[in-house]
């Protein structure tokens, strides 16, 4: 779908490492560029036109992401990186818990939404305690009993993906963020992954605090967080001395990349503009195939199923690391990821460390060539 629209895909690539950071649709591109020869290039709070226009992109790129997401502008946080938003907004939580407190983290996560909350659990003397994904091999689910099951009136934070990056599996958030209120448990939710494949509500879902990054989403290198204002309102986080006291604004360190926020306003008014069932239906084709074409490859395992999961899957192939595959598939300009892709907990929990596995990834941009020149690639490596 809308291939036109990416400039990127122009190659002859097959490019099936959309969890590891999508092309950029044209209207992003423009914008920035736009931007950046317009004259309008000023810092902002300024009394000057051009400084006058940065105000109005930064005003207006908040306005957008929060009709994408559902949530309040007032509540949209712009970082260099969802890691570097989810350090400080965890480290700025740690400083309000108290030992015996509990953070739960889940073993489906990226690296990002748990690493973050172990430092800061760790410097209050407060606990983490971990959800497990049900089932080995092939099944990978998170229903809300595996985090009600470590849940306690002493949980503080919960931190869940709502979509693993690895294997697509979408836990039951609303059943976690329901079980989260019985016990006056907040969540942040990690929505890096699963933003580029599903429409986000975070006004029907009733997180406390939604990550993202605008590169999965076809926009530039921007990490967003969408939360409830008065969480950012509560919390008192590291800031210099003479910015702006108020919310978001205090959450934000230093000069923001003005060019790059006319990007994420262009990519999120994109997102907003498609067809979403239509894409849902052309992601779940691609992925159905491409399973089924591994699943009859000799020599293919996959890892990770799920009733509720996104078009990214990961496998590997018996008398070769994830890494030879990887290069294999690359001579033959097919872009996939190998190794963990920062999954640290989810591959201890799979045992597929060191070896990695193999991961490809379908967003509405890719076609059905994508998915049989990885099958019939991974099909050359067959015994
Ligand atoms: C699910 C998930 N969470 C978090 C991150 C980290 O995002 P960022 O690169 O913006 O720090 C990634 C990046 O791959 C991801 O896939």
């Amino acid at each position: 779908m809308n291939r036109h629209r990416f400039p990127g895909l122009r190659g002859k690539w097959a490019r099936l490492d959309g969890p590891a950071g999508t092309q950029m649709v044209d209207a992003a591109i423009d914008a920035m560029a736009d931007w950046m020869r317009s004259g309008h290039g000023a810092n902002h709070g300024g009394t000057f036109a051009a400084a006058l226009a940065t105000d109005e992109v930064v005003e207006r790129a908040r306005a957008s992401v929060a009709a994408l997401l559902g949530g309040d502008p007032r509540g949209i946080v712009f970082g260099p990186s969802m890691t570097a938003l989810t350090m400080h907004f965890a480290a700025t939580v740690g400083r309000t818990l108290a030992p015996g407190d509990e953070i739960v983290c889940t073993r489906l996560d990226h690296d990002a939404d748990v690493r973050p909350w172990l430092i800061a659990a760790e410097r209050a003397g407060a606990t983490v305690r971990f959800a497990e994904p049900g089932g080995r091999g092939s099944d990978l689910e998170l229903p809300a009993a595996a985090v009600e099951a470590v849940l306690s009136e002493r949980t503080r934070w919960i931190a869940v993906t709502a979509a693993s990056n690895a294997c697509g599996t979408i836990p039951d958030l609303p059943g976690i963020v329901a079980a989260a209120g019985r016990v006056g448990a907040r969540v942040y939710v990690d929505a890096v992954h699963a933003v580029p494949h599903r429409r986000m509500d975070v006004g029907a879902l009733g997180s406390d605090v939604l990550a993202c990054s605008a590169y999965k989403w076809f926009g530039p290198h921007v990490g967003i967080l969408c939360a409830r204002p008065e969480v950012l309102e509560e919390l008192a986080p590291d800031k210099l001395r003479p910015s702006s006291d108020a919310v978001p604004d205090r959450w934000e360190l230093g000069t923001l990349p003005f060019e790059s926020l006319a990007g994420v306003l262009a990519a999120a008014d994109y997102l907003q503009s498609l067809d979403w069932a239509g894409v849902r239906a052309h992601e779940d084709a691609l992925l159905g195939a491409t399973l089924a074409g591994l699943a009859a490859t000799p020599g293919v395992t996959i890892h990770g199923a799920a009733r509720d999961r996104t078009s990214t899957l990961m496998f590997t192939v018996a008398g070769y690391s994830s890494a030879q595959v990887a290069t294999h598939l690359a001579e033959r300009e097919i872009a996939v990821w190998d190794g963990n892709y920062y999954a640290w907990e989810l591959f201890r929990h799979l045992d597929l460390e060191p070896e990695g596995a193999v991961r490809a990834g379908f967003v509405h941009y890719n076609e059905a060539a994508d998915a049989e020149r990885l099958l019939g690639a991974v099909g050359e490596l067959a015994r």
